[in-house]
């Protein structure tokens, strides 16, 4: 499903040039949940990023899928990210002025769906996961594991075949994360979605199939101290 191999990343620094990731290859299948541990500063996010598509500017290869990523377009990136891929943030990242309902839609404006239909399949993701009671609360009428509820709903909602999730219990309680960690886990068992989960909570990394650790930019296959 996915598969990197031997991947770069460089920022410039003035003259100088810094590399965060010094080849990176990792492979993650089809319906497997598998999270990425790691020290701070080590590039968890920025493997995120390039797996989300959000960042492109790396050397070596990257396949979604079928599809070879690098010397794709801009506008080919972003349509493949809006079909194929749902994003769930530690801040949860939802808009304020909107209602929950709102924010769950937001994604299928994106794909040219009528408002209509829009409301409604918000509706039902909502209620799938049991939150349709809540549908017309702006975020800071919720809890943080209810917004996290609705942040998940949102990247479902245009049924992508993989969910990132950089930190998706790093702002809540250990009950509420394993609320959020349940609901993960039935998403990806039920509903077969191939789910990467970047956390700094064994607990968490424990209950995935696997765990790919990254140090200094390059994956790992020790458990350290972290
Ligand atoms: N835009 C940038 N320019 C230069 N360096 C950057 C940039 N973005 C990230 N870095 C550096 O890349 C390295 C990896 O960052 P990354 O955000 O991937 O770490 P992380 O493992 O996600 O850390 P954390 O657990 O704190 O979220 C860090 O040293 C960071 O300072
Ligand atoms: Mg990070």
């Amino acid at each position: 499903m996915i598969k990197l191999v031997d991947v770069r990343k460089q920022y410039k620094a003035g003259e100088d040039i810094i590399e965060i990731l010094h080849g990176v290859s990792l492979e993650v299948k089809e319906g497997e949940l598998v999270a990425i541990m790691g020290p701070s500063g080590s590039g968890k996010s920025t493997i995120m990023n390039i797996i989300g598509l959000l960042d492109w500017k790396f050397s070596g290869d990257y396949y979604l899928g079928d599809k070879k990523i690098a010397g794709l377009y801009d506008a080919e990136l972003a349509s493949i990210r809006n079909r194929e891929i749902g994003f769930v943030f530690q801040s949860f990242f939802l808009l304020p002025n909107f209602t929950a309902a709102q924010n769950v839609a937001l994604p299928l404006i994106y794909a040219g769906v009528s408002a209509n239909e829009r409301k409604e399949r918000a509706l039902a993701a909502l209620n799938k996961i049991g939150m349709q009671h809540l549908a017309d609360r702006r975020p800071h009428e919720m809890s943080g594991g209810q917004q996290q509820r609705v942040a998940i709903a949102r990247s479902l909602i245009a049924d992508p075949k993989v969910v990132l999730a950089d930190e998706p219990t790093g702002a809540l309680d250990s009950k509420t994360s394993q609320e959020i960690m349940d609901l993960i886990k039935a998403l990806n068992k039920n509903d077969k979605k191939t789910i990467i989960i970047v956390t700094h909570d064994l607990k968490v990394g424990k209950q995935c199939d696997r765990i790919i650790f990254v140090k200094d930019g390059d994956i790992t296959d020790k458990l350290e101290e972290f």
